[in-house]
């Protein structure tokens, strides 16, 4: 399958306030169907900011990248790849715009130095079991403190200027994004195997690290053997090799 001659963005909303940007694109989708393809929302703040496992996503009026991307697949079958190939485009991204080396946290946490820096919630609708429609959501983390950040997130988070010294502006970021977007979700489907390959230097886990994931509710426990080309974490448990698409890695001292 080849790209689509359809570039991100095709057209961009751009809000002062929002409910969530992700909300904003389903209301555009609902409208316009298959033309809102590759389609962006951003917004300036989020009143309702949705991250990842029914979380609350926290960003500072103004200090945050907050985007969504309106992206129609050319098929099913890689639409799991789609998380892994945002982040990939954003570490690209937060690259080429800071100097930063930014690394993944299974599946799909944008991380420096252990910390936090953005989110990616990709939510998907399908219809006769085909994947008719996807939002993408990129929250990123530019500018502030570790002051800025509530209480709670205070020592797990952090942002592009406190990793690089540089207050990026978020347009710039944005443009290098799109950049890589175009490019990366289009290798989603036309060669998975060479977006796995790209990825496999980016986690923020090393072979032979020791986790404990979550899992509907279970804590599996098991040594990191890396993130093959479907996007699965395998990892090796006391019960041999263990699978899986989906779950949360916790920090240390964390359960289920
Ligand atoms: C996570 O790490 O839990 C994912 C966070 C995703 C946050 C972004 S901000 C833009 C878009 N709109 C939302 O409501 N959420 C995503």
């Amino acid at each position: 399958m080849t790209g689509s001659a359809k570039k991100i963005p095709s057209f961009l909303e751009h809000h002062e306030t929002l409910s969530s940007t992700n909300d904003r694109a389903w209301e555009i989708i609902a409208k316009e169907g298959k033309m809102a393809d590759r389609g962006v929302v951003v917004a300036d703040f989020q009143e309702k900011g949705r991250g990842r496992a029914g979380r609350k996503w926290f960003a500072e009026k103004s200090g945050s990248l907050l985007v969504s991307v309106i992206y129609m697949p050319p098929g099913s079958g890689e639409i799991q790849l789609l998380p892994l190939a945002t982040g990939l485009g954003a570490i690209k991204a937060i690259f080429s715009c800071a100097g930063t080396e930014a690394r993944l946290k299974w599946p799909n946490d944008i991380v420096v130095e252990g910390k936090k820096m953005g989110g990616i919630l990709v939510e998907t609708r399908s219809s006769g079991g085909e994947v008719t429609g996807a939002v993408i959501g990129i929250g990123l983390n530019l500018r502030g403190n570790a002051a800025d950040f509530p209480e709670e997130i205070r020592a797990s988070a952090t942002t592009l200027e406190m990793s690089s010294g540089k207050a990026c502006e978020r347009d710039q970021v944005l443009a290098a994004l799109f950049e890589q977007l175009n490019y990366y979700l289009d290798l989603c489907f036309s060669s998975p195997g060479e977006l796995a390959g790209e990825l496999s230097g980016l986690w923020a886990h090393r072979p032979g690290d020791t986790m404990k994931v979550s899992f509907r509710g279970q804590t599996i426990e098991g040594v990191f053997g890396g993130v093959n080309a479907s996007g699965e974490l395998v990892l090796a448990t006391s019960s041999g090799e263990t699978r899986l698409i989906q779950g949360e890695i916790l920090e240390n001292g964390d359960d289920a």
